[in-house]
């Protein structure tokens, strides 16, 4: 399809909202407008900032958002009521352009056995709602909770009364992530073969990943006519989450035959996902698609060899349109003699013919002794040092005084280059104590972008593993270490991902 055919998809944000619903992990509202501030430079062009009613912290962070970023709607959720609706006006009276998001429960279980109603009496809530908002708000979205479990003729007559009573956007959420894409299709095509003044507002979907469908549905709903999807980075949300934006998103980037376009500026994800992430402490699965860590790494011999000859024989993605610096050819016992050449080339060293065979055989030899090949190694496989293990940079002593009223302190000794080197630092807690220490000693300037410590199983006997992303110069450099001290862990995280910076 011509770009000139295609119709703009709004892009409709609820990381603050339905996103911030996952347990523990809550924002405060400075991090709630960190985050609506990378929104806005992402693109997004509705963005949902919390349900005022709910709490105090709800309703500053809406009304915080609606000071601190202009360019997107700030939407607020209210029920359908008159009092949620007077205090969603009341937080977005800063907003540049503001959306009360007001609905109640359409589907047969939750009439019953949410509101003890009746069908007309709902339609009658739902009107009354959207009128009362319409007399404060020009821009009012209703959503038909449950849509996903309402029979399509209700759902018409639902949707028709609130078009006709003002709605400009309705939203049929697929709240309990039940549809296949083609029910979820099928129910967005009747309501636009059915409802008569459909014209006159925006249909949005609003699915759920209970069955893993959230992506898949909303793909439906925009083949068969929604033209805002809502959506959270990472696909986090209300259990399983919802649609994941980089997804949606990027399907719609990268089918040339899609009916509509988005503004979103693509390159802005791996950031936004790791900042979101780190601040709500919800590690992304690493296969994860768009922004999960090996969504871009390929690591068997015969994809390396592919990729190396060209990258779209297994990549459907430039990996820098989403944010991601290369795609990283991981060497394993795996790799074959295309990658180490990859990696070694990389590192300054071109090796032919038999070099790179006897390199190759040494190469495997520490590969299957170890699980992963760092460049410190491939110098040595290249020639440059005879010890497969001697490290450039060793941790050799670590001591920590922490505890409840103790000033966090930690005294560390390296082996740099063969010196041994010690500091003592303190910090805000042990490990930002640690680092500080190493830092005293690696005074290399680089920015932490990801830190990562998560559990192998569970019980206090586990082994924490770490996953440090460090930046040098433009260049990204990643650290991994396991420990069941993870201050330890930590601190080997760190210095692995130093000693990948080139002196
Ligand atoms: O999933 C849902 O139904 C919702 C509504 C409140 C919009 O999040
Ligand atoms: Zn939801």
């Amino acid at each position: 399809m011509t770009s000139a055919a295609k119709e703009k998809l709004v892009i409709f944000d609820t990381t603050l909202r339905d996103g911030e619903q996952v347990p523990g992990s809550q924002l405060n509202t400075i991090e709630k407008i960190e985050i609506a501030k990378e929104l806005e430079l992402l693109g997004v062009d509705v963005l949902e900032a919390g349900y005022p009613l709910s709490s105090p912290g709800d309703f500053k962070s809406v009304t915080e958002i609606s000071k601190a970023v202009t360019k997107p709607i700030i939407s607020a959720l209210t029920r359908a009521q008159e009092r949620d609706i007077d205090v969603a006006i009341e937080a977005l009276k800063f907003a540049k352009r503001g959306r009360v998001h007001t609905g109640i429960g359409t589907s047969p279980l939750h009439i019953k056995y949410k509101f003890n109603s009746t069908p007309e009496q709902i339609i009658e809530r739902a009107v009354k709602a959207v009128s009362y908002a319409r007399r404060f708000i020009d821009d009012v979205e209703f959503f038909a909770e449950d849509a996903g479990r309402t029979p399509n003729e209700y759902l018409a007559q639902v949707v028709e009364a609130v078009i006709a009573a003002g709605a400009t956007t309705i939203n049929l959420p697929d709240t309990t992530g039940y549809c296949t894409p083609f029910e979820y299709g099928e129910k967005i095509k009747y309501l636009k073969n059915n409802v008569k003044n459909v014209d006159k507002a925006i249909l949005s979907a609003h699915c759920h990943n209970d069955l893993g469908m959230a992506t898949a549905n909303a793909l439906a709903g925009v083949l068969n006519g929604v033209r805002q999807v809502e959506c959270t980075i990472n696909g986090i949300g209300e259990r399983a989450g919802n649609t994941s934006m980089e997804e949606i998103v990027m399907i719609i980037k990268s089918h040339h035959d899609m009916p509509v376009y988005t503004d979103i500026d693509t390159k802005r994800f791996m950031k936004l996902s790791r900042m979101v992430s780190n601040m709500m402490r919800m590690p992304v699965q690493p296969n994860k698609a768009i922004v999960g860590r090996n969504a871009f790494a390929h690591s068997s011999g015969i994809h390396q060899d592919g990729m190396l000859k060209h990258r779209e024989n297994y990549e459907i993605i430039d990996p820098v349109d989403v944010g991601v610096t290369d795609s990283s050819i991981v060497l394993t016992a795996r790799s074959g003699r295309a990658a180490l050449d990859h990696h070694l080339r990389r590192l300054g060293y071109e090796l032919k013919g038999d070099d790179l065979d006897a390199a190759y055989t040494k190469f495997l030899v520490v590969a299957d002794a170890q699980k992963s090949v760092s460049d410190e190694d491939l110098r040595m496989i290249a020639g440059a040092n005879s010890d497969v293990n001697a490290n450039r940079i060793r941790l050799d002593h670590l001591q920590v005084v922490c505890g409840k009223s103790a000033i966090p302190m930690a005294t560390v000794r390296l082996i740099v280059d063969g010196e041994p080197h010690t500091a003592t630092a303190a910090g805000n807690g042990p490990i930002d104590a640690s680092l500080n220490a190493v830092r005293q000693i690696l005074t290399t300037q680089v920015n932490l972008e990801e830190f990562l410590i998560q559990a192998f199983n569970r019980g206090t006997d586990d082994v924490g593993k770490v996953h440090i992303q460090i930046e040098n110069k433009g260049n990204v450099f990643y650290g991994f270490s396991a420990n069941t001290d993870i201050i330890t862990a930590s601190v080997e995280a760190y210095i692995d991902a130093v000693s990948k910076i080139p002196s």
